[in-house]
């Protein structure tokens, strides 16, 4: 197999990296993936920076064992506070979520006012600030930890009134501030894209970082020649599912991330990485 025929890993503390996943299915339908759910040990996002840093390593260890030719950081809060020390030793290019996230921000912006919203441990690495300011000092970025969206992503509580009401409690800070922009920067938020949009009204363009990755990941893989169809053969890509846990919750919550029912989902120890 050479190494442009070898698949794309994708991992993530557990279900919600699977909305990078879908944009990585759309765009480079081709690719075979292989995604990795850390369900057993997820959410991460409250979680130290030294038991996030050996997650990730050992995240990545299990994908490159799998032989993957390129791998996504789907998950903001290992991209935000553990990633940067992990991925000088790896074999492969990792990216994460955040730069992507960022840039887009930068360029969509035009008040200059940024808002990040993510988990406590996102939010407190202040990590897309650093990135923001370091490709341009003069932007005003204002960041806020939202915990309670992971859960109610999860739980389907996509059109609800509560889910409503804990966003206009949330984000009122983030309204008074009056930025135009506004980071979505963990992996659930994209499913409370709608409530958060009206919440923030019609002035305030939403960032999917999410999906910003998924674009430049495939603009990386074209561009060092990796991409497993280059000349637009039709091939269907295979899709594989792992997790550290029992499958059962993935699945049943998979659906809703993805957009379609996941199949074959295998269990594996984690720990052994
Ligand atoms: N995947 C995490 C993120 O994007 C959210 C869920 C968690 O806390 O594990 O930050």
């Amino acid at each position: 197999m050479t190494q442009s025929e070898q698949p794309i890993g994708i991992f993530d503390s557990g279900v919600g990296g699977l909305t990078v996943a879908r944009e990585i299915f759309k765009i480079l339908p081709s690719e075979d993936v292989i995604y990795f759910g850390d369900v057993g040990r997820s959410p991460y996002g409250g979680r130290s920076k030294e038991i996030l840093t050996q997650f990730t390593r050992q995240d990545i260890a299990f994908l490159l064992e799998q032989k993957v030719k390129f791998i996504i950081c789907a998950c903001n809060t290992a991209s935000a506070v553990a990633l940067d020390d992990v991925i000088g030793s790896t074999p492969v290019k990792v990216v994460g979520v955040l730069e992507p996230g960022a840039r887009a921000a930068m360029e969509r912006t035009k008040s200059g006012r940024i808002g990040i919203i993510g988990t406590h441990a996102t939010i407190n690495s202040n990590a897309y600030a650093r990135i923001i300011h370091e490709m341009d000092p003069k932007l005003k970025v204002f960041s806020l930890a939202c915990p309670l969206f992971v859960p109610l992503a999860e739980e389907g509580y996509i059109d609800k009134e509560a889910t409503r009401l804990i966003a206009t409690d949330y984000l009122r800070t983030m309204r008074e501030v009056e930025i135009d922009t506004l980071v979505l920067g963990c992996t659930h938020y994209p499913l409370l894209r709608h409530i958060i949009a009206d919440v923030m009204g019609d002035g305030v363009t939403l960032i999917d970082s999410g999906a910003e990755t998924a674009a430049v990941a495939a603009r990386l893989l074209a561009d060092e020649n990796l991409l497993s169809a280059p000349n637009g053969r039709n091939r269907k890509g295979d899709h594989s599912f792992y997790v550290s846990d029992v499958p059962e919750k993935f699945s049943q919550v998979a659906g809703r991330f993805l957009g379609q029912v996941v199949e074959r989902i295998t269990r594996i120890d984690i720990t052994r990485y």
